[in-house]
């Protein structure tokens, strides 16, 4: 009686010791999310966490016989609060994997990411140099780079001849606008002028009014979620919905979360983009009706698709370790994995560690009364042009 409670006991220790049959720290890896969850770009943090909160409700909280626990923290939309949050999380809160969102916050996580050797997955940041910034980082959301060069295209060859550039004033836009320019020069455009518009609080009308004194034939357009709704707004208070000027941009300029409440003003409006809540395919319309159904009916937006996919990385890298959250067995195992995303299919390239996704030509047109961005073309597995090391 007595050797049987004594190796009861034994077993006992050993087994919280591996981590089995109890819910100790072993059995945890907790997931560390540095998010705007207000300021500036609030609308996007907001996004991503409910598309994981949905993956995580869909595929349940345990992979590869691990919990999954998320930290999500607010950095407020401002640079060094990222910096601080992501040395936190490691420190005090022990996460073995970080989750980044927008530019400046992921550039200023980085060097904590490389130190720490934490593995992070870079969910909105749409900036080519920030997967340089860390051979940690892993990005699962898009380049604006991957999507710029695609229209200024498609301008070309739909008779554009000269632009005028509408930035928000940060790295995205500054971006968006060199790729943009690079082609529509090199296809025989002339670009007028860029315009940057302030990040914060932007007033869209006296640049929208230069724009049209110029007198381009397009207007090439960047604002970052959560500000499509305003400026599809001030574009039709000034009349250029209907000025003949033509307005192209990367998909944020016909963001879905804004989409819907821009009446008739972006209608005929054509961009390149990765993400469209019309998308076609049986997943993206279960997609959207999921994430309809868990955030009181908002629509799902190229954002949203950023963080449910990393999750899904995230799931699927540690079923291929075992379970294992050792940041080089997880890269190893995040590098050239490939699914089928609700934007359509995806990888993340094994050299650049960014998405390489298929960007979609899409026409703004009313469907049963609501304005959808309607994919008519496709190019497929698209690099971040911008990357040296993507060929
Ligand atoms: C970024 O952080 O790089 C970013 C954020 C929102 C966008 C595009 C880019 O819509």
């Amino acid at each position: 009686m007595k050797h049987q409670h004594f190796f009861a006991g034994c077993l006992a220790i050993a087994a919280t010791a591996l981590g089995i049959g109890s819910t100790g720290a072993q059995d945890t890896i907790k997931v560390g999310l540095v998010m705007p969850m207000t300021g500036t770009v609030g609308a996007a943090g907001q996004e991503v966490a409910a598309a994981i909160k949905l993956y995580m409700a869909q595929h349940g909280d345990t992979v590869a016989g691990k919990k999954i626990e998320i930290l999500l923290r607010d950095d407020g939309s401002v640079p060094d609060n990222g910096k601080r949050l992501a040395q936190e999380l490691i420190v005090n809160d022990h996460v073995a994997i970080l989750g980044a969102g927008t530019t400046p916050s992921a550039m200023s996580m980085a060097p904590i990411a490389t130190e720490a050797k934490v593995s992070t997955v870079v969910m909105i940041s749409g900036t080519s140099v920030v997967t340089e910034r860390s051979p940690y980082y892993v990005r699962t959301c898009f380049t604006l780079g991957q999507q710029s060069g695609i229209i200024a295209d498609w301008a070309i060859e739909d008779g554009s001849r000269k632009a005028v550039s509408v930035l928000s004033d940060w790295a995205p836009g500054a971006e968006a606008g060199k790729v943009f320019e690079q082609h529509f020069t090199a296809g025989g455009g002339q670009l007028l002028e860029t315009l940057k518009v302030p990040l914060a609080n932007p007033d869209f009308a006296p640049f929208l009014q230069r724009a049209r004194d110029l007198k381009p034939d397009t207007l090439f357009v960047f604002v970052p979620a959560g500000q499509a709704g305003p400026f599809a707004k001030q574009f039709a208070e000034r009349g250029l919905d209907k000025s003949g000027i033509k307005l192209v941009g990367p998909g944020d300029i016909v963001d879905d979360n804004d989409l819907n409440g821009t009446g008739d003003s972006l209608v005929g409006v054509v961009t390149a983009g990765f993400y469209s809540a019309a998308h076609p395919s049986q997943l993206n319309k279960d997609y959207v009706a999921a994430y309809a159904k868990a955030t009181g009916g908002k629509r799902a937006n190229f954002i949203s698709v950023g963080g449910y996919d990393g999750m899904h990385l995230i799931y699927e890298a540690l079923k291929k370790t075992g379970g294992s959250a050792d940041a080089h067995k997880l890269l190893a195992a995040m590098k050239g994995m490939s699914w089928e995303s609700p934007r359509g299919p995806v990888s993340i390239d094994p050299a650049t560690r960014d998405i390489v996704q298929n960007v979609y030509i899409r026409k703004v047109e009313k469907k049963d009364g609501e304005p959808w961005a309607v994919e008519f073309a496709a190019f497929e597995a698209v690099k971040d042009p911008l990357h040296p090391a993507a060929k």
